[in-house]
């Protein structure tokens, strides 16, 4: 009851038709909010809202649009703008591209960026304002161990994760005094769909349809995020991440480049 007085009525959840997404969607649901499922795949997120609707007697909205489209952030507050949406969780913003900076067109680098930092800043700005009028509401921006510091393969990917792990963080100073609560929750490996694809892809996996074992579950991040929740600013949901982290606090930021680029080679077979 006090979870959903603090971020009820509606939770809006962007990217979640499968992966961490459609875990906090469940779980939100679970708790007694009803959930704005967002993402680009209209029958998967219909699949999705109806299993959750079933399950716990909560409303739905599916709402299916690209996030990386210009208007997507006007698109999304239209969708919306009859509810109240007590809880913004920002899930889509993976990578699916590991190669060099030069090699992809400049279009990919700016269609994430777009997606992965101007949109959920948008959203923020938009959402927040009410949130803060009512006293209360919460807000996750998804991070990763890219955002730490700078690796190869990944250079706009991790740039626009550091993005997110410091707004969440600056957010939090300004909006946690006036109720509402801001988490950067910041992931480690996660097996999620995405992951498998990729994993696949670089040869690293048998088979989309195999767990990614040494991952940490969806399930078990989202409860992680629940945890802290109300504490902020920034969790980090693995455990190596946070070993990892009070590593990278002892060197310079340029022994941890170096470190980073050799953990890059080592589990991602990264080649350059
Ligand atoms: N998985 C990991 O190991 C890992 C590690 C570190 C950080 N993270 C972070 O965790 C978050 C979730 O990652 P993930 O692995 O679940 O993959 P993801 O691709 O970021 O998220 C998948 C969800 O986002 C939706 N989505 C992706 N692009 C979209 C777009 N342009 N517009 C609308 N919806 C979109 C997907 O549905 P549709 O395809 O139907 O649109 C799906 O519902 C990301 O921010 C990622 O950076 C993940």
């Amino acid at each position: 009851m006090e979870f959903a007085r603090q971020y009820g009525s509606w939770a809006l959840v962007a990217g979640a038709s499968d992966g961490v997404g459609a875990a906090f969607a469940e779980g939100f649901a679970a708790r007694g909010l009803n959930v704005v499922l967002l993402a680009r795949r209209q029958a998967l997120l219909d699949e999705v809202a109806a299993g959750i609707r079933t399950r716990h007697g909560v409303e739905t909205r599916a709402l299916a649009l690209d996030l990386s489209a210009p208007d997507a952030a006007a698109r999304v507050t239209t969708a919306v703008a009859d509810l109240e949406v007590g809880c913004l969780v920002y899930c889509a913003g993976a990578e699916n591209d590991l190669r060099h900076f030069l090699d992809a067109p400049l279009e990919h680098a700016e269609s994430m960026l777009h997606r992965n930092c101007t949109v959920p800043m948008q959203l923020c700005h938009h959402l927040a304002r009410p949130m803060v009028e009512r006293g209360r509401g919460g807000i996750v921006l998804i991070g990763s161990g890219a955002g730490f510091v700078g690796a190869p393969n990944m250079v706009a990917y991790g740039a626009t994760k550091a993005f997110d792990m410091v707004f969440a963080e600056a957010l939090w100073t300004e909006l946690k005094p006036r109720g509402v609560d801001v988490l950067g929750l910041i992931l480690g490996e996660t097996d999620t769909p995405a992951l498998r694809r990729l994993k696949v892809e670089r040869g690293q996996h048998g088979s989309v349809d195999e767990p990614v074992r040494a991952a940490d579950s969806p399930e078990d991040v989202v409860e992680d995020a629940f945890a802290h929740l109300a504490k902020g600013p920034t969790r980090l949901a693995n455990r190596q991440l946070r070993w990892g982290s009070r590593l990278f606090s002892l060197v310079s930021r340029n022994v941890g480049v170096q470190m980073m680029t050799k953990a890059s080679e080592r589990s991602m077979g990264v080649d350059h």
